[in-house]
């Protein structure tokens, strides 16, 4: 196996938090072929992409992680694309454009790639990946590689199974319209203004919506009304535009976002007994302390 790879990984940089430290072992394939390979040898690999919606703790983890960013193939044929995992969304939604493809304009805001937005069914704008998705190779430490059918997939809101079935996204393909070019560009350049007017850009390291919506309300709202606007950890706080927003405004640490977080969680909690479920994704183990607030947070045993 012939991929690169490299020990003792500082992975802050890579974060959109700018947040996270060492990593025992890091590998970034360049196919799908070298991603097989790896997880054979290494099945509890945990894998990301652009790491725009995961937490790395400050104190590092100690195994084995996949960066798939430079996994970045698209093939086009008619209507059909087909993405890798490491693509990342704002590059597709401008290669499909070109090509006059309608259905994945949200992408153009997110600053994630395919293989994070499958898991989670990424979706802004009244548009999911969901939508427009017709296959998804995965490889399960099982089974090996399979390909699910987007019913197979079992997406809801935020939601697929990959969670549940413990299954890594390869490859995405797509059937998408053709529609015309110009009402593609506005689309993608109204959620590009959407996005301007009511989230924090990357100049402030965030990592996106902090928490998922629950059914039928909006965790923004719902932070908003109990003050969360004013609330801060060391050099983490609340976004003072939106409340479902953490920025690392000041050196943050995990352990202020984490503890940013329980504090939250719990004044929702204890005003509308409503748990808030985090959306982001939490890497770490060796700190104590996140390791108590993740089992409140993320209802880890
Ligand atoms: N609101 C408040 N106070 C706030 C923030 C929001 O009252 O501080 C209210 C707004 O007025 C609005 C409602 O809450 O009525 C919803 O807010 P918004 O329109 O900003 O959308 P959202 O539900 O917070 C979701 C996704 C975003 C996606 C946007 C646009 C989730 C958790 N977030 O945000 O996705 O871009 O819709 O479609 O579903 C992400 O997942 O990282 C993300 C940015």
């Amino acid at each position: 196996m012939n991929v690169v790879s490299e020990k003792n990984f500082d992975i802050r940089k890579l974060t959109s938090f700018k947040i996270g430290g060492k990593i025992k072992e890091v590998f970034f394939p360049e196919n799908v072929e070298d991603f097989e390979n790896i997880l054979n040898t290494y099945p509890n690999a945990k894998v990301f992409g652009n790491l725009s919606n995961t937490l790395i703790s400050s104190d590092g983890y100690d195994g084995v992680v996949i960066i798939t960013t430079h996994m970045d193939k698209i093939e086009i044929e008619g209507n059909t694309v087909i993405a890798d995992a490491g693509v990342k969304g704002p590059k597709l939604a401008q290669i499909v454009c070109e090509q006059s493809l309608s259905g994945l304009e949200f992408m153009i805001g997110f600053p994630g790639s395919v293989g994070g937005e499958v898991f989670m069914n990424a979706s802004a704008n009244s548009q999911a990946i969901s939508d427009s998705l017709t296959s998804v190779l995965c490889y399960s430490k099982e089974k090996g590689i399979v390909k699910y059918s987007k019913d197979e997939m079992d997406f809801s809101y935020r939601h697929s199974r990959c969670k549940k079935d413990n299954l890594i996204v390869l490859q995405a393909e797509f059937k998408l319209l053709s529609k015309n070019q110009a009402e593609i560009k506005q689309q993608m350049e109204n959620n590009l203004q959407f996005r301007k007017a009511h989230q924090p850009s990357l100049a402030l390291p965030n990592c996106g919506s902090i928490f998922k919506n629950p059914q039928g309300d909006s965790a923004g709202r719902l932070l908003d009304s109990i003050g969360a606007k004013s609330m801060t950890c060391g050099g983490a706080k609340v976004w003072e535009n939106h409340a479902n927003f953490i920025v690392n405004s000041n050196n943050g640490t995990s352990l202020d976002v984490l503890t940013l977080m329980y504090n939250l969680h719990t004044k929702v909690k204890d005003k509308y007994e409503i748990e808030l479920e985090p959306e982001i994704i939490f890497l770490g183990g060796k700190n104590e302390k996140e390791n108590e607030l993740c089992k409140i947070l993320y209802k880890v045993k």
